[in-house]
């Protein structure tokens, strides 16, 4: 196994503000990431803005401003809302900086030299804000498939991208790499909607707007985003430059992390350029689905759309990071609701591990005054099921997050939450107090700080400061004891003393108010 886990996230067009579907995919990457930090891994992230095409330009002439004095202020802004979602990226690419626009035209010439690019004449039906051509029988009734606007023809001179030429060594490739597609679903989806009906030509260059790299040799037409956007995940590691020292490190990417409706994009174009270039491919490109409402597609005219910035200054990163988790699975859509966000805060989050956390330190205090005792062994029949149980879910965790099974990896760490709640039931350490041998109230004691740290330990990919804060109130100092590979051991901690009085770290919340509240700030 190598050390490294290079992981993307797509570029965000800069078009308007960041809504919660946005902040899915970034938590989603950072959240991966984070692990493979915490398994000591070399992990490298990179994301990013797509701040080309004519939809910005269009944007930025309505507001009065140069395109590129508007995608200046949306990068700030993109990187001030990661900052508050506490994303660990390490690198933040934009599309407009001279290290990535020379080397997309180095791509496109050498592309142009090889022959995989050629001139033509693009006759089409074109949706501006997709940027995209569509032919008649991809519409869905007369509209765009992608946004369901109005599409009209365009005919202009333009290179296209000979993508039949690379057709059949793709399909080779899906056949011979199963983990390069993930969900495995998504694959066949390609093959029988874009390539079974016969693989067009992609149109790689517009003359019909200026927003964009130009094409050295011909200047009059800019790069068509695809393939200036794609490219990103290598410029950005400095490929083709004088300094590819990352690019050598760390290309291919271990993962990217893509959405549904940019599967087709990754899947297919960004492979085949890759091919071009003779270039190995990502490990594996995770395709996921998306965050809707009730009532279908956020969208500012039905007044559905939830910003990040509303959840997080009312209820927390962690509680919102955790709700964007667990609600959308990667293989299904996911429904936000004000009733489910406060739900799962009150049930999962505040009567599970709140109060988990809360029992434990306020019983070691009155039992043994803050000092957690040293492990006894399993003088308790309980002691021994609810270790063997910590360890399966550990491995159940694992399993499920190496599959990209994010929300049903979070699902079992919640199951080793409430098996823990439960063990309290049945050990019943107020009865063991009044016992004259103190060895089963002692290995309680023991078997449920040792059980909070492994779930500390568990969400610090997913919610950073709840696991610092559990960390700290049960007292654990020790740097090892934090540490992925101490998880699975039962048996390390000595000399820990518990916090005083236990802080709630997830306070219940009134339902009808805080629906009431999410309700009009879904509004504004
Ligand atoms: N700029 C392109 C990507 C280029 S990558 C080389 C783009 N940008 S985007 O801003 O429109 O979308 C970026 C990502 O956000 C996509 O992965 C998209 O699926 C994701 N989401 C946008 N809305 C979403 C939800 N409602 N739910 C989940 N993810 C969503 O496409």
């Amino acid at each position: 196994m190598d050390n490294k886990f290079y992981i993307t996230t797509p570029i965000y067009y800069p078009s308007g503000r960041f809504h919660i579907g946005t902040a899915y995919t970034t938590v989603l990457a950072d959240s991966l990431k984070k692990y493979h930090v915490l398994k000591g891994e070399d992990s490298y992230m990179l994301t990013g803005v797509d701040e080309h095409g004519q939809k910005i330009e269009i944007k930025a002439n309505e507001l009065g401003k140069t395109p590129q004095e508007y995608v200046d202020e949306m990068a700030k802004i993109a990187k001030e809302l990661w900052n508050k979602m506490n994303i660990k990226y390490d690198d933040f690419i934009r599309t407009t900086e001279e290290r990535h626009e020379k080397i997309v035209q180095k791509i496109f010439d050498k592309f142009m030299e090889q022959g995989d690019i050629y001139k033509g004449e693009y006759e089409g039906l074109y949706c501006v804000p997709c940027e995209t051509f569509f032919t008649e029988s991809q519409l869905v009734d007369g509209k765009c498939p992608d946004c369901g606007r109005e599409v009209a023809p365009m005919k202009e001179e333009a290179y296209f991208f000979n993508m039949k030429k690379y057709v059949d060594r793709l399909l080779k490739y899906y056949e011979e790499h199963p983990d390069f597609i993930k969900p495995d679903y998504r694959k066949n989806e390609m093959i029988n909607n874009f390539i079974k009906p016969g693989l067009e030509d992609l149109c790689v260059t517009r003359t019909s707007f200026d927003w964009g790299i130009k094409v050295l040799k011909d200047p009059k037409h800019v790069m068509y985003v695809w393939v200036d956007a794609l490219t990103n995940y290598i410029t950005a590691l400095g490929y083709m430059s004088e300094n590819d020292t990352k690019f050598k490190k760390y290309w291919p990417a271990d993962l990217q992390v893509v959405g549904k409706d940019i599967a087709r994009f990754h899947l297919i174009y960004w492979p085949i350029f890759l091919m071009a270039l003779d270039l190995p491919l990502p490990k594996t490109i995770l395709v996921h689905n998306w965050i809707t409402m009730k009532d279908g597609k956020m969208s500012k005219s039905k007044g559905n759309v939830i910003y990040p910035e509303t959840l997080i200054e009312r209820y927390g990163l962690d509680a919102t990071r955790y709700f964007l988790l667990r609600q959308v699975p990667v293989s299904q859509d996911g429904i936000f609701s004000p009733e489910e966000f406060i739900e799962r805060y009150n049930f999962d989050l505040c009567n599970d591990l709140s109060n988990l956390l809360n029992r434990t330190v306020s019983m070691v205090n009155k039992y043994f005054d803050g000092n957690v005792p040293s492990y006894v062994g399993t003088p308790n029949e309980v002691d021994k099921n609810l270790e063997e149980y910590s360890v399966e879910q550990i491995q159940k965790f694992e399993e499920k997050l190496n599959e990209y099974e994010i929300a049903n990896s979070l699902q079992e760490i919640w199951s080793l939450i409430s098996r823990t709640n439960k063990y309290i039931d049945e050990t019943m350490p107020w009865a063991l107090a009044k016992e004259e041998n103190q060895d089963k109230l002692k290995s309680s004691m023991y078997h449920l700080i040792e059980n909070l740290r492994k779930i500390a330990i568990l969400i610090k990919p997913f919610m950073e400061d709840t696991s610092d804060n559990i960390l700290r109130q049960i007292g654990i100092k020790d740097d090892e004891l934090k540490q992925w590979k101490s998880i699975k051991d039962y048996t390390q901690l000595k000399n820990i003393k518990v916090i005083e009085k236990g802080e709630p770290i997830f306070m219940r919340l009134n339902v009808d108010e805080e629906v009431e509240y999410l309700k009009n700030a879904m509004k504004k």
